[in-house]
């Protein structure tokens, strides 16, 4: 197994897989690491559909146009999850509060499941093999996923994450400073233009000669691009389509 230091530092997102499967005992540590993440108020308001069925897979890829979902061996589908207690407290005649119409209810659910990615990411990082998040899985069509994976109420897909033994090893992505990402005691006050400026140029610098596929996207607006994109999701609409009706 690589150290903590190599799985944290070492990692890189992984997108082409060997046809191979997850040995079990890699896939029990990586359940097992999911089930022991950290939780708010250890309520696990998550779930994780393993989709191993590569029927299964094919539609989902049809659906988001990753191809990493048909060609991963374990796609794990991360979701917000208030049916489990819902249905308990069903069960033990406890009345449930509309903490899912909160946006506080949402987030709670969106952290659990974020956590459990990475508690997943970092198990089967671990073990050797490659991972990438998917978040297409939740913002592609959300309501065709949901009947696809028979989501009952209460529960929303947050993001996706594709398991396999990797074919390839990319090169490290540069990411932000220290003085970019940790700030000291307080928000930073001066002006970080300069730092940005240059993390910017690090990254079209990157791109342009990276292994695999060159570019000559900038960090800036190859981001800003995306967040263009990702105006038109829906994603109000598709919680809702799940029982989350977030009201002020
Ligand atoms: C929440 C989330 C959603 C992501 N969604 C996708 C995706 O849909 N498709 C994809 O190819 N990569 C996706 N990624 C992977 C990112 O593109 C990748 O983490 C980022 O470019 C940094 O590269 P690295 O992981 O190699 O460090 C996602 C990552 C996260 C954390």
């Amino acid at each position: 197994m690589k150290s903590v230091k190599e799985t944290l530092l070492e990692r890189r997102s992984t997108r082409r897989y060997e046809r191979q499967h997850i040995s079990q005992s890699h896939l029990n540590l990586i359940y097992a690491a999911i089930r022991n993440t950290p939780t708010s108020y250890n309520g696990q308001q998550f779930s994780v559909i393993d989709v191993s069925d590569q029927e299964t897979k094919i539609k989902l890829y049809e659906l988001t146009n990753q191809k990493q979902i048909k060609t991963c061996n374990h796609f794990l589908l991360f979701c917000a999850d208030y049916n489990k207690i819902t249905t308990i407290a069903k069960a033990k005649e406890i009345e449930m509060p509309h903490f899912v119409h909160t946006a506080d209810g949402v987030m709670v659910g969106i952290i659990d499941a974020s956590l459990a990615m990475m508690s997943a990411v970092v198990a089967a990082e671990s073990c050797g093999l490659g991972t990438c998040c998917i978040g297409y899985a939740r913002t592609a069509a959300p309501e065709k996923i949901a009947q696809l994976l028979k989501l009952p109420q209460g529960v929303f897909a947050v993001c996706g994450l594709a398991i396999g033994v990797p074919r390839e090893v990319n090169d490290l992505k540069p990411k932000q400073g220290k003085e970019l990402v940790i700030h000291n005691n307080y928000y930073r006050t001066d002006d970080m233009t300069s730092d940005l400026l240059e993390y910017d140029n690090r990254i079209t610098q990157y791109n342009n000669t990276r292994s695999g596929t060159t570019s000559n996207n900038d960090w800036a607006s190859h981001i800003i691009d995306y967040y263009h994109e990702a105006m038109n999701y829906k994603m109000l609409d598709a919680l809702r389509a799940q029982g989350f009706d977030i009201i002020k």
